[in-house]
């Protein structure tokens, strides 16, 4: 049980915080799953990219998929080999690129014959090959929100299947490009299997098809999406993900490559924040809190639902909103809630928001960033603090 009273008195609200010991525990039930076939987990930086998370992960074997230098750059920081470390994303700058070629990292994963000329003449004036994957889209339905929905072709992710061939065989014959993985990835919090594995066999028959032509992938990367429990929602069994791929793989000598963001990190992750006051408007009641959709911004921007908690308070519920201070209507973290009577200070808990939380925080409304806490094996380390007023402006002059 990890004591939110004392965290929040000695570190202050807004806080996120994390538990490594749960961090750990999805790991390892991922890559056991995987157990069957030569496999690689690599952590989606972007879910959650604090250097002791990632470090935390490198430690158990993970390596990561990254979507911008900086995401190469912590990674390698955080102490990830560059033999485990992707880099993908669908507009990738020349000197991105170059970085990325000079650091050696295990592959760029490229969405557009486009890229893929602009990978090969930098490879080209920097004397090397690139190892390279190419992201198919393989036009599924991922059944998920459609903003995080990335497998259809109205979605600007990958390519299709045909210019997908025609850019291996081009790379094939390149002295620049070596095509040595496939991707894709449909979407995020997928809760249903089908669609991940109607998406696999698709990619499974290409490489099928690449092969016969003698051009041998080694591997093959299903993306990340595994979904997870915000409310009550009946998610994918690590088991029946890795079975349901295996299954598509008949013939493959592949490693299995798998960029899981929020499962690794979201349900380890709260958000806490102080009840400022309530109030009521024409009947409807507000909880104020010092967190706002700076700090979190999910249920602002998807409307995601976030289990709360107001913490050592019960009965005499009436439904609530819990909103920030931010100038915005938007700006709220749970909406028509069930919730006891709250008082100046009480504590309230956000669960869930390890992924896609402080990554996404920023400074509206001149609002420093909260600190974060890691937890390991029952104690507290803060492994970001605070920022400061002075953090905020100190990238500006006043010239004019
Ligand atoms: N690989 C690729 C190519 C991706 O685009 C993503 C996520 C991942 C892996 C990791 O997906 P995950 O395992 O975390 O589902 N901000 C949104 C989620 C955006 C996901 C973007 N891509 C949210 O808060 O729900």
């Amino acid at each position: 049980m990890i004591d939110f009273k004392a965290l929040s008195n000695k570190y202050g609200t807004p806080l996120y915080v994390y538990d490594f010991n749960k961090i750990s525990e999805q790991y390892d039930a991922l890559k056991k799953a995987f157990s069957g076939r030569k496999s690689l987990i690599s952590y989606a930086v972007k879910a959650n990219s604090n250097l002791s998370v990632i470090s935390h992960l490198a430690k158990l074997g993970s390596g990561a998929d990254c979507v911008s230098i900086g995401e190469v750059k912590r990674a390698l920081l955080a102490g990830i080999p560059k033999y485990k470390i992707i880099f993908s994303g669908v507009g990738k700058r020349d000197d991105e690129i170059e970085e990325a070629l000079k650091e050696d990292i295990l592959l760029l994963n490229l969405e557009s014959e486009a890229e893929m000329e602009r990978v090969e003449m930098i490879a080209a004036k920097l004397g090397k090959e690139a190892r390279i994957s190419i992201r198919v889209n393989p036009n599924i339905d991922p059944k998920t929100h459609p903003y995080i929905s990335t497998g259809l072709h109205e979605n600007k992710f990958g390519v299709d299947l045909e210019t997908a061939k025609r850019m291996y065989v081009k790379a094939h014959n390149s002295n620049h490009l070596d095509p040595v993985g496939i991707h894709f990835h449909i979407g995020s919090q997928l809760t249903e299997l089908d669609p991940i594995k109607e998406a696999a066999g698709i990619v499974a028959d290409l490489v099928r098809s690449l092969k016969a032509i003698k051009i041998d992938i080694k591997f093959f990367d299903v993306g990340g999406g595994l979904g997870i429990v915000y409310d009550d929602e009946t998610t994918i069994e690590p088991y029946d993900y890795a079975q349901a791929i295996f299954s598509t793989l008949y013939g493959l000598d592949l490693t299995i490559i798998c960029e899981p963001g929020r499962f690794m990190v979201g349900n380890s992750g709260y958000f806490l924040s102080k009840v400022l006051y309530e109030k009521v408007n024409e009947g409807k009641r507000f909880v104020i809190v010092d967190g706002a959709m700076n700090d979190l911004l999910r249920p602002s921007l998807y409307n995601a639902y976030h289990k709360v908690e107001v913490v050592g308070k019960e009965g005499n519920e009436s439904e609530a909103d819990i909103v920030g201070p931010v100038c915005e209507s938007g700006d709220f973290f749970a909406k028509s809630r069930m919730l006891p009577p709250t008082e100046h200070n009480d504590l309230v808990v956000v669960y869930s928001a390890g992924a896609y939380g402080f990554v996404m925080a920023s400074n509206y409304n001149t609002r420093p960033r909260p600190a974060e806490v890691a937890i390991l094996d029952g104690k507290d380390h803060c492994i970001r603090q605070r920022e400061t007023f002075e953090d905020l402006i100190k990238l500006e002059t006043m010239c004019l």
